[in-house]
């Protein structure tokens, strides 16, 4: 079966091409270049043996996605093009609803015109805001939205919701991210942040790289054992696996019309300061340089997954543990400088 994969250049979108051919299935892929470069395409043509089908474009052309849809044959979509920058997304509103909202809504027009079934959606733990409880069930929560960016993801999540509760004949499953790191341990495909990273674990890799001089921990003193947050790290191979998982679920259910929503997370927590000491471990470097800094507007305190409906209803966990992302992340970042 053929999968358009919207953001197919991207960090999760090139991994879960991967994961996709591995299990049979033929990923088609869209990407406009917004947050990512064209040689993704090159690292996936190296892992993969052939280069995929790819359209230079954002994913809300109706025109094109018909063309798509017809010329590709796709049975199921993986939705992974949108904007996640946090900070930007509070300066641009409207920039992020049009293109997070405007693009769903066309994929989704366009899926019933050509009958295209199966959608899987990518969501974030963002939804959930700073939890009463850890870990955070699907049950949890959806708190207001910290950010416009949040915002999207919750607004994105009503619409299928409302799509199916309408009984509109399309199978959806969301999938509730946590936070994705590392890489393909070929490194031929990994996050490529456009100037400074925000999230840590690039940041890391680059500061031991030398492209940064020192990390700024965000906050030491939080109500948590060593005082940082507390976040549940995920192998970006392990959740490229979970999109198999989702996908190969709804191409087996019978019910024409279907929405499920799955916490992706190994359901570990770890500190920020966890994470620096294991990348000390294993990077067999000199120790990073850090300084522990003032806290992160829009953190929240801790977050982390409980997988047991995902593993319930998918088959699916985690496999790769924190050390094995961090490697596989370093390798990565050691390609580029050698780049
Ligand atoms: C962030 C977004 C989240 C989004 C996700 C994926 C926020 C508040 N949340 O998650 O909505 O889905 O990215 O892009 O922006 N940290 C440092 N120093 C750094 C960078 C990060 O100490 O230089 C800390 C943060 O305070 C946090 C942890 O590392 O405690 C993880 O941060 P990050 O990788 O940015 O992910 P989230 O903030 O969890």
């Amino acid at each position: 079966m053929n999968i358009l994969v919207t953001g197919g250049a991207g960090f999760i979108g090139s991994h879960t091409a991967v994961a996709l051919h591995e299990a049979g299935f033929t990923p088609v892929i869209i990407d406009n270049f917004t947050n990512s470069a064209p040689s993704a395409l090159d690292g996936l043509e190296k892992i993969l043996g052939f280069r995929p089908a790819f359209y230079e474009n954002n994913c809300d052309d109706a025109a094109l996605l018909r063309h798509i849809f017809e010329k590709e044959q796709i049975g199921g979509v993986i939705h992974f093009a949108a904007y996640k920058a946090v900070g930007e997304s509070m300066a641009h509103p409207l920039k992020y609803y049009r293109n997070n909202l405007g693009s769903l809504l066309t994929l989704l027009e366009v899926m019933l015109e050509k009958q295209v079934p199966n959608l899987i959606f990518s969501s974030s733990c963002t939804v959930y805001g700073q939890p009463d409880q850890l870990p955070v069930t699907e049950d949890s929560p959806v708190k207001p939205a910290e950010s416009v960016y949040g915002n999207t993801k919750q607004i994105c999540e009503e619409i299928l919701r409302d799509t199916i509760a309408a009984k509109n004949p399309l199978k959806i499953t969301s999938l509730r991210y946590f936070n994705p790191i590392g890489a393909h341990p070929s490194a031929l495909i990994g996050e490529l942040p456009l100037g400074v990273p925000s999230n840590l674990v690039p940041f890391v890799t680059q500061t031991a790289a030398g492209i940064r001089n020192s990390l700024t921990v965000f906050g030491g003193d939080y109500p948590t054992p060593d005082g940082t947050c507390i976040r549940d790290y995920i192998h970006v191979m392990d959740l490229a696996e979970a999109h198999v998982a989702a996908l190969q679920q709804l191409v087996k259910t019978n019910d024409s019309s279907f929405y499920e929503v799955y916490n992706v997370g190994t359901g570990n927590g770890n500190s920020v300061l966890e994470v620096i000491h294991a990348f000390d471990a294993i990077s067999g470097q000199e120790k990073l340089p850090f300084v522990i800094g003032a806290r992160r507007p829009g953190d929240v305190v801790a977050v982390y997954a409980d997988a047991q409906k995902v593993t319930a209803g998918l088959g699916w966990n985690a496999k790769r543990s924190l050390e094995e992302a961090l490697r596989d992340a370093w390798n990565w970042q050691k390609t580029l400088r050698q780049a």
